[in-house]
């Protein structure tokens, strides 16, 4: 098979060739100061994820994970606290509740946008319920405005979980900037991606900073002095120094992945194979796709490009086979995956995140992804529908 015709999920090669002079002396120059451990390069990309979000205070940890757990820690949630979430997420999101002793209560997603459907929230408050936990999936932001004033009237906090939607915008404000806190990954598949894990907590309150902060570095201040039980939850000097060469190229890039977007369905629409929602939720797509939607005033910034397919998995093989890369996030809505059995859900609970699971497919969608290998995904996929 020519080179030409694999198309990668993911090819993070390109990207580094284009920094790589700039990547490598920055990377060199910690070396050499041997400072390893949060210290300046940590802080001057503090500086600069609050300048980006347009918030007050950032704090860096060692995962997107981290971040959740020590901004809930900061809110003091815990035992007998409940989070309502969506089930439709990557496991960090609902791990992180669990750790902390609270318990996860989810309400379904919409199923244009994958977000959680705000309008179900209200049937789900109790009087243990402290947060509400939005989860921006594939890089498109819940529909924050509804929220905050559910969150006002029952005087509830919000952590907006923006691990995939950093940059990503909704009628101008940008993911993290609305919540009581937002939580961001630098995992290497993210639009933001370190050289390896990495987070960062986000605010504007400055008591839950100045708490989070000490969280992150086992709840130390002064030097040795534990005002609290915090943890090892610090960002390295290395990881930032890479983040904070890329980040000025990261509007670039998301740019890059919103092209992408319109190419996929432009293409899509020639061969036919676009269809409404609605055929959807009414269990026919008579041999087509239900493509990403980007729901009114939002601005997307694809981490992924996902799509609902009818026979998802022999699709799957198919696009394999022809080595096209894809993915499946995630295969299982997170009430039904086995460690959560004590929450006593179960299967037909959340009907769209489960038919999400069982239909969801992750095409190629890259900053450095080519027109050619676009076209081409859609022709593999075209073959197999015809
Ligand atoms: C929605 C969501 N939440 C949380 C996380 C956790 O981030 P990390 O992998 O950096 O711990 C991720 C990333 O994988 C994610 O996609």
């Amino acid at each position: 098979m020519p080179e030409q015709s694999h198309v990668p999920l993911l090819d993070l090669k390109p990207q580094y060739q284009a920094l790589k002079p700039e990547l490598d002396a920055a990377l060199a120059g910690v070396v050499e100061s041997q400072y390893f451990i949060l210290g300046p390069e940590v802080e001057s990309f503090e500086r600069n994820i609050a300048n980006y979000c347009g918030v007050e205070h950032a704090i860096g940890v060692s995962s997107g994970t981290d971040a959740l757990i020590v901004a809930m820690m900061a809110m003091g949630v815990g035992e007998g606290d409940e989070v309502i979430t969506s089930p439709y997420t990557f496991f960090g999101t609902i791990g992180s509740i669990v750790r902390l002793g609270a318990k996860p209560v989810f309400v379904d997603i919409e199923p244009g946008s994958f977000n959680i459907d705000v309008s179900k929230i209200e049937a789900a408050l109790t009087d243990r319920t402290r947060v509400i936990a939005p989860v921006h999936l594939f890089g498109q932001m819940a529909e924050m405005e509804p929220m905050r004033s559910i969150a006002r009237e029952h005087d509830l906090l919000i952590i907006e979980d923006a691990a995939q939607a950093i940059g990503a915008k909704r009628h101008g404000k940008t993911a993290c900037s609305i919540g009581h806190m937002g939580c961001l990954s630098f995992f290497p598949t993210k639009n933001l991606g370190g050289f390896g894990d990495g987070g960062m907590i986000v605010t504007n309150d400055a008591d839950y900073a100045s708490i989070a902060r000490q969280l992150r570095n086992h709840g130390m201040e002064p030097k040795y002095f534990h005002s609290r039980v915090g943890g090892n939850f610090r960002l390295d000097a290395l990881q930032a120094t890479v983040l904070n060469v890329k980040l000025p190229h990261l509007n670039h890039w998301h740019a890059q992945r919103r092209e992408n977007a319109d190419l996929y369905r432009r293409l899509f629409t020639q061969a036919g194979l676009v269809r409404p929602i609605e055929d959807l939720l009414s269990g026919d797509l008579s041999g087509g796709y239900v493509l990403p939607a980007e729901l009114p005033g939002n601005h997307h910034i694809y981490n992924q490009f996902v799509i609902y397919a009818e026979q998802r998995d022999a699709l799957m093989a198919h696009l394999k086979e022809n080595q096209v890369g894809c993915e499946i996030y995630y295969p299982l809505s997170l009430h039904q995956q086995e460690c959560f059995r004590m929450l006593g859900y179960a299967q037909g609970d959340f009907p769209h995140s489960e038919r999400a699971a069982s239909m969801s497919l992750a095409l190629p969608i890259y900053p450095d992804l080519s027109p050619e290998k676009i076209t081409r995904v859609v022709e593999v996929i075209a073959s197999f529908t015809h």
